[in-house]
């Protein structure tokens, strides 16, 4: 049996009230997977909800990280946050890449690499995402666009540091809109991606309107280990249904 990751992203959602709701309310519903060791929880929090995110976590056994940081330690950078200060939170993840950080917010590929280079410099583990817009799958470049996406980091890291990176496959006409890719798009992007990798071994999540009616067919295929969820993820019920239909 392997391993599923489930992984939410709250986005720009959840206060530190709200976290702190949140957590009291996913204990009851977590502990019936709490002891199995076929599943890992994580959740990515805003930086101002990460304390409480970590309070949370710690209390569920549950792994936690950011929703993005700076590269650089530390300087005159305006209203970024460092990777130390994500870290002295307790914080082991970061998500980097999100699609709404390179299609709202203009990330580049290159400034992707570099926070995902620096993440691994200092421990921190990369949940690094990469997909297509609908134009480009239209357009048949959907295996362009993301040759070049997963190459910014491939030509500058280590094996042992391509080993260490969450890959997260999100297409992004797939994300917020209810409509997820088929299990079988998923899988070939996935598949695809491994290839592309050079490692057999590393995990590679799905991202796109997961939720628990459609997580046992995206999660069953093969080279799918886990999701990276958006909306799914704000409730604890709805969040641990995905693995709870994956499992049935
Ligand atoms: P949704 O699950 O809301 O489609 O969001 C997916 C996502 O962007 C996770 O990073």
């Amino acid at each position: 049996m392997k391993k599923i990751y489930l992984y939410g992203n709250w986005k720009m959602n959840m206060t530190v009230a709200e976290t702190k709701k949140f957590f009291e309310d996913f204990a009851p519903v977590y502990a019936q997977f709490k002891n199995d060791s076929g599943l890992e929880v994580g959740v990515f929090a805003p930086f101002t909800s990460l304390w409480a995110a970590a309070e949370g976590a710690k209390a569920n056994g549950v792994v936690f990280g950011a929703e993005n940081i700076y590269f650089e330690p530390k300087g005159a950078f305006t209203g970024e946050v460092s990777i130390p200060m994500v870290k002295e939170t307790g914080a082991t993840h970061v998500i980097l890449g999100h699609s709404e950080r390179r299609h709202i917010f203009g990330e580049s590929d290159e400034l992707v690499a570099k926070k995902t280079k620096a993440a691994l410099d200092a421990g921190l583990i990369p949940v690094f995402c990469y997909g297509e817009t609908l134009d480009e799958r239209e357009s048949g470049h959907t295996f362009d666009v993301m040759t070049r996406q997963l190459d910014a980091i491939l030509k500058i890291l280590s094996p042992d540091e391509i080993r260490k990176v969450i890959y997260a496959y999100e297409p992004v006409w797939a994300i917020g809109t209810g409509k997820s890719a088929t299990s079988e798009q998923a899988q070939e992007v996935c598949e695809w991606s491994r290839k592309l990798i050079k490692d057999p071994n590393v995990v590679i999540l799905y991202g796109g309107s997961v939720k628990g009616s459609n997580a046992k067919e995206l999660l069953s295929m093969k080279d799918i280990d886990g999701a990276l969820v958006g909306g799914a993820s704000l409730k604890p019920a709805s969040f641990i249904e995905i693995y709870a239909e994956y499992k049935k």
